[in-house]
């Protein structure tokens, strides 16, 4: 059997912008360093009023499509992941293929299209079941289309305001992939968690300091059940770590708990344990409390080494290179940071064909999932084709009161208004529902 993984990937950022600590932070009265410095976020991406996840996701596809001179023969799956998704029934799916008949020659009549959900976990869910489609040898030499695509949004003065983000990352799943192929090996953490969650409304109901907590408890879990199938692990053993970027802060505290975790037995432990000691072993405790303070205290030493620092620096900093500039993409966010990552190493001339890098995708509710991937020798010329930073540099700087009307213009219990901030051109608009055209 060969080996299946991403072949192809395309981004498609929201239009417009909202900087965190120029616009957002003095209208908040807050220190523009708790964005920048605390959650490492500079800027949001917001979908113009023209935009949504649907339009968005199937403008990433119409890239993704073009650049690889795909047509829909070429595709036997489509799958979108969304926790944003407008319709109970009909999955985004459907509604991306639609636009995308208006433009390729064919159709998709062909395709299985479904739609994913499990918060922002289910963009690596809609993957892996690519990825066993192919491997179950169903998909006929075709590919699988998988599209996550989100609009980000919390309630106005919510917590999570400064974490908001829109955009859609599209890949193609295909047998020998010019990218990345994906392990078998996957390691999972899952329980039932109410720390964030949408029932029946658009914008989440979150306790944002626990969902933190959860985030690491289910990571923790999905590390050692990993190690417990892929054998013992060593930092060295990858050259990135993407994870779930909801904000660039948190990935620093996801990190540093799986950094604790893989040099546990490791000689790293042993070279450290002259400046901060071994890592604490719960036999060594009478009770759970007294372990988690040790692991706490040793945590907080080993952040502050050296060696950890510059780890941080070579396998974590780069993949958030994108997610700084953007906010949360829930389901795209660790596709992008995997993005982030090998475009750095494009820019550094790196060659980074047979290197594996460790992903780390997480969901609220609540899930994490771990696997690891290997680069593929056309890993460059992919990331190359990439537009993604004249995207981001192009997007329309909202001054706080257009932010507020854009914000209202997306909230489905508001009448929507269609003032436009940015003019679309050769691309997929939303003028309203039932009505999706390209416009040129
Ligand atoms: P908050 O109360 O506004 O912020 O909420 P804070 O007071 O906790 O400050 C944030 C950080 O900035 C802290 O750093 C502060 O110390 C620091 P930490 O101690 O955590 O390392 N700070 C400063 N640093 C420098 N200079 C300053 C300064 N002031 C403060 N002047 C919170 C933060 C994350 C709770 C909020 O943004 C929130 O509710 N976000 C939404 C929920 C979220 O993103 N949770 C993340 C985990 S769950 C997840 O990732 C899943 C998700 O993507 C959804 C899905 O799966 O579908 C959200």
């Amino acid at each position: 059997m060969s080996d299946v993984g991403i072949d192809a990937v395309e981004i498609w950022t929201g239009k417009l912008k909202l900087d965190l600590a120029e616009t957002f932070a003095p209208e908040k009265g807050d220190d523009p360093a708790k964005y920048t410095k605390g959650l490492g976020l500079f800027e949001s991406s917001f979908p113009d009023t023209y935009e949504d996840i649907v339009t968005m996701g199937a403008n990433a596809c119409k890239r993704l499509m073009e650049r690889h001179d795909l047509s829909p023969d070429d595709v036997g799956r489509i799958d979108v992941a969304t926790e944003s998704s407008f319709d109970n029934s009909k999955p985004i799916s459907t509604y991306i293929a639609g636009c995308l008949e208006q433009t390729f020659d064919g159709d998709f009549h062909h395709a299985n299209k479904g739609e994913r959900k499990f918060a922002c976990v289910a963009g690596t869910q809609a993957i892996d079941d690519a990825y066993n489609w192919i491997r179950a040898g169903r998909n006929r030499g075709r590919s699988a289309i998988v599209v996550a695509t989100d609009t980000a949004l919390y309630a106005r003065d919510d917590p999570g305001e400064a974490t908001q983000g829109a955009g859609a990352v599209a890949m193609l799943v295909s047998e020998d992939p010019d990218l990345v192929t994906l392990s078998d090996a996957q390691g999972y953490g899952s329980a039932d968690e109410t720390d964030f969650l949408k029932p029946n409304q658009q914008f989440p109901s979150v306790d944002g300091k626990r969902s933190v907590q959860v985030y690491l408890a289910r990571m923790r879990e999905a590390v050692e059940d990993y190690e417990s199938v892929a054998g013992d692990l060593h930092p060295d053993d990858f050259v990135y770590a993407p994870f779930h970027t909801p904000f660039p802060g948190m990935v620093r505290k996801a990190a540093l708990l799986a950094y604790r975790h893989i040099t546990r037995d490791t000689e790293i432990e042993e070279e450290l344990a002259d400046a901060i000691g071994m890592q604490p072993r719960r036999e060594e405790f009478d009770d759970d409390e007294a372990f988690s303070e040790a692991v706490s205290a040793y945590t907080d030493d080993l952040k502050g080494t050296d060696r950890y620092a510059a780890w941080y620096d070579a396998t974590i900093d780069p993949t958030l290179d994108i997610s700084r500039r953007v906010g949360n993409w829930y389901t795209g966010s660790v596709h992008i940071a995997r993005i982030a990552g090998l475009k750095r190493a494009l820019s550094e001339g790196r060659d980074m064909t047979g290197e594996r890098i460790f992903v780390a995708s997480y969901g609220s509710g609540a899930q994490a999932e771990v696997h690891h991937e290997t680069v593929q020798p056309g890993w460059d010329e992919e990331i190359a084709g990439l537009n993604i930073d004249e995207q981001v540099a192009d997007r329309y700087d909202l001054t706080f009161e257009e932010y507020e009307r854009v914000h209202a213009a997306h909230d489905h219990s508001k009448d929507r208004d269609f003032e436009e901030f940015t003019a679309p051109e050769d691309e997929f608009v939303f003028d309203g529902w039932g009505r999706m055209g390209e416009r040129k």
